[in-house]
């Protein structure tokens, strides 16, 4: 059995994302939201921040896969993986999103590559405001110069996996954000 460590505990990622759901309820006080989550890892982060907003909101989804070879898991544990940079759309949005305010939410922001073409292609919709939350950011493996609105943590190049974020799609369930030891 893999041990894990406790970088996050749910108590603490609870605080923040009641602090992130704060601002942004303050952000677009009196008018409606559209959360817009990324498949999958966001789906935690969504529900929790959703449900702490105190504004008029709607959910959409989107899916995106990046190409290039992922390495299987052990390797991906030692290594991470960088993708060619290109972003596939796996799932579209259902809704207009023109004239909207949207809150495109992500559980993790790393290379960035994923964000800035979501919100490239997002913004093709004519938004009336687009903002990016993304619970964790890791600035030291950025290859894009994008960053987040609302960002929850700042964390180091560790592997982490838990409140959505897997590691060959396990673990998503934890409650708490742990680290994988790489050796
Ligand atoms: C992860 C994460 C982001 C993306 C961030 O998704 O959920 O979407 O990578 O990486 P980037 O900033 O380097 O682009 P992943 O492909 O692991 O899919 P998942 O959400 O289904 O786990």
């Amino acid at each position: 059995m893999t041990e894990l460590k406790v970088l996050l505990s749910r108590d603490e990622i609870a605080k923040r994302v009641n602090e992130l759901a704060a601002e942004i309820t303050r952000d677009f006080a009196g008018e409606a939201v559209i959360f817009v989550g990324v498949l999958k890892g966001a789906a935690i982060f969504l529900a929790d921040l959703s449900r702490a907003v105190k504004l008029d909101a709607t959910f959409d989804f989107i899916g995106v896969s990046s190409y290039g070879n992922r390495p299987s898991p052990p390797q991906e544990l030692k290594a991470g993986w960088d993708s060619t940079g290109e972003v596939k759309l796996t799932k579209d949005v259902d809704q207009s999103m023109q004239g909207k305010n949207i809150v495109l939410v992500e559980d993790i922001l790393d290379t960035g590559l994923t964000l800035t073409y979501l919100k490239k292609l997002l913004e093709a919709h004519q938004p009336r405001r687009l903002k990016i939350a993304a619970l964790l950011d890791k600035p030291s493996r950025r290859k894009m110069p994008i960053q987040g609105d609302y960002v929850g943590f700042q964390i180091p190049d560790e592997f982490v996996v838990g409140y959505g974020l897997d590691y060959a799609e396990r673990y998503r369930n934890l409650a708490d954000i742990c680290i994988i030891p790489r050796e």
